[in-house]
């Protein structure tokens, strides 16, 4: 009989606990407001794509095979808890690299721009293609999310005027359409990694390090390794985090079966 059969809250131990690491991926079983796990995260990283929970607490019909996800409660101040990943005011070279990419999900930039030290700020959307039931009682079906794009400065004077802020690889429109993942659900609000990789392909290069504090099902992951980038990822959920580990080791062994080519 599992923890889960039994309904026992496992808590990830102080400090995480890495459940998978490879040359190109690190995953960790974790707490990523936890200060020990925030001590792990490589220094001068290349992009933060994530999708932390959106504080509302609020199901969907399609998610509610589904525990409430962590987190989701409004008691975290998570734009507070990114801005401890990509490094907090008044230091240079811990966190995220200067004047590098940011992609949250679901919260918007008037959130995120100070604790974050954004600017150059985009609202993105990503276009489901497919509505979900969602909430019956609102006339409209959403069938988008949005994503703030921001360039994360060091230095305030930078920030002021956005000056030298890297421009996207592939400029493109700020719509980015693909369908939800459907068939068995494997997680309440997972990405598809197509959507994933379109944002990292066009924010970082070859070998850069993505990093995602609230891996979820993995997405994040998955798209840097399909794309020739690395991972760093953390999840609180264990059941979750073995998830992206059982993904990350199958999109390792599909870009090895392509280095056969
Ligand atoms: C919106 S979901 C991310 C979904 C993900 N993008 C995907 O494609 O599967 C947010 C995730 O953050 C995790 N989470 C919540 N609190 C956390 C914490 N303190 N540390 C790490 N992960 C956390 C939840 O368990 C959940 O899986």
């Amino acid at each position: 009989m599992t923890a889960q059969m039994l309904d026992i809250r496992i808590q990830p131990p102080p400090g995480g606990e890495v459940l998978y690491a490879s040359g190109q991926v690190t995953v960790i079983w974790g707490d990523c407001r936890d200060p020990q796990v925030i001590a792990q995260v490589p220094r001068e990283y290349g992009l933060l794509a994530t999708d932390p929970p959106y504080g509302i607490g609020y199901r969907s019909n399609w998610s509610k095979q589904f525990d409430q996800l962590e987190g989701d409660d409004g008691t975290v101040d998570w734009p507070a808890v990114l801005g401890e990943w990509v490094g907090p005011d008044g230091t240079r070279s811990i966190g995220m690299a200067d004047k590098r990419h940011v992609m949250v999900f679901g919260y918007d930039a008037e959130a995120l721009s100070k604790p974050l030290r954004l600017s150059a700020t985009t609202e993105l959307i990503w276009d489901k293609v497919i509505p979900g039931s969602g909430d019956v009682s609102s006339a409209w079906a959403t069938s988008h999310e949005p994503i703030t794009f921001g360039v994360h400065f060091k230095r305030p004077s930078d920030r002021k005027d956005g000056r030298g802020a890297l421009t996207a690889r592939l400029r493109r429109g700020s719509v980015i359409r693909w369908p939800r993942p459907s068939g068995v659900l494997r997680h309440p609000t997972e990405k598809p990694w197509q959507v994933m990789a379109q944002l990292i392909e066009s924010s970082t290069v070859l070998g850069d390090l993505v990093v995602d504090p609230c891996a979820g099902s993995g997405s994040t992951g998955v798209a840097a390794i399909l794309t020739g980038r690395r991972c760093f990822l953390v999840e609180y959920k264990r059941e979750f985090a073995e998830l992206t580990v059982e993904r990350l080791r199958a999109a390792e062994r599909i870009v090895a079966r392509m280095q056969a080519v």
